[in-house]
């Protein structure tokens, strides 16, 4: 694949992504078409950047098309990234959701990646379990999505390494929540068995997942405009149940983009919670 993509072709990769995914790709990003779709297109046989965007204007093959937005999602993530959300989770939003009576709390993965995040808030819950073996919190489920297949797959596997592991699972818990396979760590089924994975694009429709107790919404909205954050705050807004808890990463905000919910500072960090 050539180095150089011409600013039309630019032009038009950036609409076909915004328009399929939401990623906004700033000024002088072709380098990252060229890192993340070298592979890819030599897989396929498609020499320019040229030939990939007029196959997907024809719309086909349709396998393309999600290949494309796979290569160019940015998949980062860790074990209890952040720790904060994690301590809210244990510390204040199971106790109210508790005490306020609710007898299965349903939360939200939205950008899950490779399973880290939901595998992490089922880990919370059997921590939070240990103290209050009583809780409905034990009846929870954890709709787990992604937009990438690839990412959606290796989050069912539930095997890691030990260089992911490093990455935010401390000893004790690798000991009370993993099993060893071969060089591999497999989750738990304890963890497992309340997560469930399956794809949704942000852009599209929630209506399939029910209502909510629960979001987690990190380190996705930074890569879209304003008009898409305000878009997904909203209807994410009516996914919850009232009162349901918001979570966005560490440098994200909706400050500007919904008024639907009070802000939370907690000790364990800044949360949100639908306005009654
Ligand atoms: C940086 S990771 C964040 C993972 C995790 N939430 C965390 O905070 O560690 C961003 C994830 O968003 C996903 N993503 C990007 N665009 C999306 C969209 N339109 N719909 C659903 N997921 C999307 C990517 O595939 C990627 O796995």
């Amino acid at each position: 694949m050539p180095t150089n993509i011409s600013q039309l072709d630019y032009e038009h990769f950036k609409t076909f992504l915004e328009d399929a995914c939401g990623i906004l790709l700033g000024e002088g990003k072709q380098y990252l078409i060229v890192s993340r779709l070298t592979k890819l297109l030599r897989e396929e046989k498609i020499a320019t950047v040229t030939e990939l965007l007029s196959i997907l204007k024809r719309g086909h093959p349709r396998h393309l098309r999600a290949a494309v937005i796979d290569a160019m999602t940015t998949n980062e993530t860790s074990w209890f990234r952040d720790r904060t959300p994690f301590d809210a989770l244990t510390k204040s939003v199971f106790p109210e959701l508790d005490s306020n009576g609710v007898r299965q709390v349903r939360i939200w993965s939205s950008a899950c990646s490779s399973g880290q995040e939901p595998y992490t808030i089922s880990i919370s819950i059997e921590e939070y379990l240990r103290a209050a073996p009583t809780s409905s919190v034990k009846n929870s489920q954890i709709v787990a999505t992604d937009i990438s297949a690839s990412m959606l797959a290796e989050a069912k596997l539930a095997e890691y390494d030990n260089a992911i592991l490093g990455r935010g699972i401390s000893d004790e818990r690798k000991r009370l929540f993993f099993k060893a396979k071969d060089d591999r760590w497999q989750v738990a089924d304890s963890v497992k068995q309340r997560v469930s994975f399956s794809e949704q694009n942000l852009l599209l429709d929630y209506g399939r997942l029910g209502k909510l107790d629960i979001i987690f919404c990190r380190n996705v909205l930074i890569y879209f405009s304003a008009e898409r954050k305000t878009d997904i705050l909203q209807r994410m807004a009516k996914s919850l149940n009232p009162g349901g808890y918001l979570f966005l990463g560490a440098s994200e905000t909706i400050r500007g983009y919904t008024e639907a919910f009070d802000m939370i500072r907690s000790p364990h960090g800044t949360y949100y919670r639908l306005k009654a």
